[in-house]
């Protein structure tokens, strides 16, 4: 008995100085994966910022043109570089070897990033760079101290010092606060879409579902209504 509570209470203690060792506390994601204009907003800041190092390997562009109510020519021209067929995967655009050798690490692939590390880090991540100067990338991270990745959408949100205000009046991005955190929301939903795209269709299955057990429920209230009525 003794060793069942002492085994307990070593259990207790490690989650305890695990959650407390996590030390800062991450942002709320608040995603939305229903929301298809937020998802498009997402693929297309994806492309634009994030494949030229990470791939998703196990997302399709067309899959995506699908999901996201767009046609396949909208994704073409808008979302592809010029090489890719429309039924590729979401592969890098620079070698994984120059990669790793321009940064000491490689940019792991994404595909199922969101589900390993979940979406509130991944908000937090892409919110809590900060001005670093001795980072040889100028930035470090408030919840991945000393990462090797560049802060690279500081020209929306401009650099910030570890307190999260401007770094400088002339370090402000193109986008107020509060849109930056829309654009990220935006980013990390699609994000979350990639790592589980048959969401999507659970989502719309799920309201279908309720619809019925709802509709159900009541036409089962009229039948046992009908049934007793004589009874009493
Ligand atoms: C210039 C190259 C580059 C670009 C562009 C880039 N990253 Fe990274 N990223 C890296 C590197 C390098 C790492 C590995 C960092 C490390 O482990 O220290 C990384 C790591 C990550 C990680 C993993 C963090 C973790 O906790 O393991 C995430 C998530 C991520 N990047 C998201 C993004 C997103 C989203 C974008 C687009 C907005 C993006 N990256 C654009 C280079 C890049």
């Amino acid at each position: 008995m003794v060793k069942i509570i002492s085994y307990l209470g070593l259990i207790v203690w490690a989650q305890l100085s695990m959650s407390a060792e996590g030390g800062t506390k991450l942002m709320q994601a608040n995603v939305d994966i229903a929301n298809t204009v937020s998802l498009q907003n997402g693929a297309k800041l994806f492309i634009n910022y994030c494949v030229s190092c990470h791939s998703a390997e196990y997302m399709r562009y067309n899959r995506m043109a699908k999901d996201l109510g767009l046609s396949d020519d909208m994704v073409k021209k808008n979302l592809m570089f010029a090489s890719d067929k429309i039924g590729d995967t979401m592969t890098i655009a620079m070698r994984p070897d120059d990669a790793e050798q321009w940064f000491g690490v490689r940019p792991p692939d994404l595909s199922v990033i969101a589900r390993s590390k979940g979406v509130d880090y991944l908000y937090s991540f892409l919110n809590g760079f900060y001005v670093d100067s001795s980072r040889p990338t100028g930035v470090n991270n408030h919840y991945y101290p000393n990462t090797a990745m560049p802060h690279v959408l500081w020209e929306l949100q401009g650099f910030r010092d570890n307190h999260g205000d401007a770094y400088q009046t002339s370090s402000d991005g193109e986008m107020t606060p509060v849109q930056y955190q829309q654009a990220t929301r935006d980013l990390v939903a699609f994000l979350d879409y990639v790592g589980e795209p048959a969401k999507l269709v659970r989502y719309k299955i799920g309201f279908w579902v309720i619809a019925f057990l709802l509709v159900l429920f009541l036409v089962a209230c009229m039948v046992k209504k009908e049934y007793w009525k004589d009874v009493h």
